[in-house]
């Protein structure tokens, strides 16, 4: 079975948090305490009872897939906190139903576990990256750590073939925009595929405020005039997040994720589960479905399904289209670092 959602988008892929802490500090994302625009809120990390263990993920991947989640992204927090994640990834990629699964890392710790990743039949990685000097780098992740042991983790991932390998670039303006044709030219050497990112709104955890964002069409003016650009077909059976390019010479694209002048909701397939099991149809979801709860109180797999395909098929999300309608302190949504982007 493939349940469909109201607007007749089918489920596709789900994106699977294994845990929600991080050793980064992303302003965007989780910022350092004493940042929060709602003034005394501050992360919820899930209390490690709270967290789903490998079985317990293992079992609802299992049913996501049997109803049409054929693509597993692992994300976190940082994925490769979780201890054992190499393990976890085996275990999905052995699941009926699941022809890919990939994982989206800040790639501090990757160069140590790329190759036990690759063993376990990861297909590919996607690590952020927001700037390649180092000073800009800790602005925006909080301090924490220095661009190179990222850069380092990015070639050990591309010598064992987790590719295409993709670096995730959240750009904000006045802070990281200058250096953008910098990491355009490493990634093109490197052969990673850059993707230049609209700065959201996502979660309550952050000041978002829409100057901050430099509209995707801005960066590509400038990145066709220093490189030249030919558009490219949106990626198949991808759902589209990115509109791709090919660099003028050949060598090389380049993806733009427009999430605030040109929302995707359209083409929506994403399933999200936190680490506490808590499954949400958007983004930027106030609220989810509790399945740990059912699953530890003995729901069969029948059950979850159901209650699974039930949420989906009334579900009618399309958060980034209607943004407008949503003002910025209208209350709580869930965090970045709960649902992995
Ligand atoms: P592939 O296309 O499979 O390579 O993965 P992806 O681009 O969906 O995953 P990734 O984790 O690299 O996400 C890239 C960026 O797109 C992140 O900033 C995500 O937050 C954002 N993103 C991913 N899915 C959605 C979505 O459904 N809605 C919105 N608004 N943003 C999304
Ligand atoms: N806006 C855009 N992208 C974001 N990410 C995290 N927070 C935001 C935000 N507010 C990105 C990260 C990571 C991906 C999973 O989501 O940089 O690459
Ligand atoms: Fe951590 Fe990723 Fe959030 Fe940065 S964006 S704080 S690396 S979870
Ligand atoms: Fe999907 Fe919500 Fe993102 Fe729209 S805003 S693409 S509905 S996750």
């Amino acid at each position: 079975m493939n349940p469909h959602d109201l607007l007749g988008r089918p489920l596709g892929t789900l994106r699977l948090s294994v845990t929600d802490r991080c050793n980064f500090r992303c302003v965007y994302c989780l910022p350092p305490r004493g940042n929060h625009p709602l003034g005394n809120e501050s992360p919820d990390f899930s209390a490690p009872e709270q967290v789903l263990t490998d079985e317990e993920i293992l079992r609802l991947a299992g049913i996501f897939a049997g109803l049409g989640a054929a693509r597993v992204r692992v994300t976190g927090g940082e994925p490769l906190l979780r201890p054992g994640v190499s393990r976890l990834v085996a275990g999905l990629t052995a699941l009926p139903g699941v022809e890919e699964v990939a994982l989206t890392t800040n790639g501090w710790h990757l160069a140590a576990q790329a190759q036990a990743l690759k063993q376990a039949g990861l297909k590919r990685v996607t690590v952020s990256l927001d700037s390649l000097d180092p000073k800009v780098f800790a602005r925006m992740n909080g301090g924490r750590g220095h661009p190179e042991r990222v850069v380092e983790g990015i070639h050990q991932a591309l010598a064992q073939g987790l590719t295409p390998l993709k670096i995730n670039t959240v750009v904000q303006r006045g802070v990281n925009d200058h250096g953008l044709e910098d990491l355009a030219q490493f990634a093109r050497e490197t052969g990673a595929v850059l993707r230049l990112i609209e700065y959201m709104d996502a979660g309550t955890l952050h000041p978002w405020n829409a100057e901050q964002v430099v509209p995707s069409a801005e960066i590509r003016a400038r990145l066709a005039r220093r490189f030249g650009l030919e558009p490219l077909e949106t990626e198949p059976g991808m759902g589209g997040v990115a509109s791709r390019y090919r660099y003028g010479d050949g060598k090389g694209e380049v993806g733009f994720i427009s999430s605030i002048t040109q929302p995707f909701c359209a083409g929506c397939t994403r399933a999200r589960l936190s680490a506490a099991g808590v499954f949400y149809t958007c983004l930027f979801a106030r609220e989810g479905l509790n399945l740990r709860e059912p699953l530890r109180q003995g729901a069969s797999n029948q059950d979850l399904a159901r209650l699974i395909a039930s949420q989906w098929t009334s579900r009618s999300d399309r958060y980034s289209e209607q943004r407008g309608l949503h003002p910025p302190a209208s209350g709580r949504r869930v965090s970045m670092h709960q649902v992995g982007g």
